[in-house]
């Protein structure tokens, strides 16, 4: 069983290979004061520990109900597991005190052009990004933190997900049917992890800001849709992957030798996201996306979509304005956002001593 390195500056789950399954799970934080978060916190820890690195459960003695589910057996394997644990700007009024340790940036999503949000998939105190290689894995851990954490915390929504194998080869695919994640930044550390002095609080060097996005595809209105319609929307190739003047998924498209948007039109996905000019270098995110599948919708349709997370150093700068350029691009006829969050990914736990938050409280 594959384990993930728990400790560090960074926390794991951000810039880890994604595992196959996940689920997005956001919580309210019901502890009343302050000495209750630090135990919350101090607890998440403990457990997030423990589940990451695997191992034989405590046993209690055959009068006391198990201290494990056994969801996955007698001894917990690693199977790939991080957890990854952010904050959103709700923690920060009153409750705590914490004001005026808020990241800069931090606020509730905004509605933008496109979004019709629904208020009970959206926002929350905390959201735990749990990733493993199995379903069950990460099923065992939500159920193990929330065991703990009971009356410091109470689940507001959970979004399971799934990250498909190569079909056939290279990036993996979403429910469209497109290769999906291939343009990702390589390095993480001037697009992802916020750096010391960059207007932030101390506290908050090595963290993260998160964006989470529920949203809905209209799978049955898309298959509907042409071929040649549909790569145009991207600026891909379907079957390749390969943006629509090149030949591989990994070759980069040149848009200076097509400014008036011949092969790539201009209102593609992928030009409007990062038309790759020199004032928009500073927007790259970094995309964790998982496919989502909750069955059927009340009309009979697939619900089915994609659930978008992606990380940066400042949400403004990267999230927004990639979202802003996408504002009534043609692909939001087949997609539907209504849910997620901001929220600001804790620096990392750096020793058996230390613990999430431990630098914010
Ligand atoms: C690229 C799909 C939403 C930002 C792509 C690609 C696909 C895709 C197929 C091309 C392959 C790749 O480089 O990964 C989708 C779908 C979405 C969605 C189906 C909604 C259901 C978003 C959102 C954002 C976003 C909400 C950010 C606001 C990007 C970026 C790229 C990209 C930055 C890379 C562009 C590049 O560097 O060439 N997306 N996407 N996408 N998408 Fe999305």
């Amino acid at each position: 069983a594959q384990r993930y390195e728990f400790h560090g500056a960074h926390q794991a789950g951000v810039f880890t290979p994604q595992q196959s399954a996940a689920a997005f799970a956001a919580f309210d934080v019901t502890a009343g004061d302050r000495a209750g978060l630090v135990r919350l916190f101090r607890t998440l820890t403990e457990r997030a520990r423990f589940l990451t690195a695997g191992g034989t459960p405590d046993d209690l003695g055959v009068g006391s109900p198990p201290s494990d589910s056994a969801v996955l057996g007698p001894d917990v394997p690693a199977d790939g597991l991080t957890i990854t644990v952010s904050v959103g700007s709700s923690l920060f009024d009153d409750r705590f005190g914490l004001a005026s340790r808020k990241p800069a940036k931090l606020r509730p999503m905004p509605t933008f052009p496109d979004d019709t949000l629904e208020p009970r998939w959206c926002h929350g105190d905390l959201m735990l990004q749990l990733c493993a290689h199995n379903p069950d894995t990460v099923q065992h851990a939500l159920r193990d933190i929330a065991k703990h954490t009971r009356g410091a915390m109470q689940a507001r929504y959970r979004m399971n997900g799934f990250h498909s194998p190569p079909r056939p080869s290279g990036t993996p695919r979403n429910l469209m049917g497109f290769k999906d994640g291939i343009a990702n930044p390589a390095e993480a550390d001037n697009v992802v992890w916020v750096a010391p002095g960059a207007g932030e609080p101390d506290w908050a060097t090595g963290g993260s800001y998160q964006v989470v996005r529920f949203i809905r595809m209209l799978v049955e209105f898309w298959d509907r849709v042409s071929i040649t319609e549909q790569e145009n929307m991207f600026g891909r190739k379907r079957d390749s992957g390969a943006p629509l003047d090149g030949a591989n998924e990994g070759d980069a498209p040149d848009y200076a030798a097509d400014p008036e948007g011949k092969a790539i039109p201009l209102t593609s996905h992928i030009r409007l996201a990062n038309p790759r000019t020199p004032d928009t270098a500073a927007s790259r995110i970094l995309r964790r996306g998982y496919n989502y599948d909750l069955g059927l919708a009340a009309n009979g349709n697939l619900d089915v979509g994609l659930i978008f997370a992606c990380y940066q150093q400042d949400v403004d700068r990267q999230f927004a304005a990639v979202q802003t350029r996408l504002a009534g691009e043609p692909l939001t006829d087949y997609i539907q956002p209504y849910g997620g969050g901001y929220f600001f990914t804790l620096p990392g736990v750096r020793d058996a001593g230390d613990w999430f938050a431990d630098s914010l409280l």
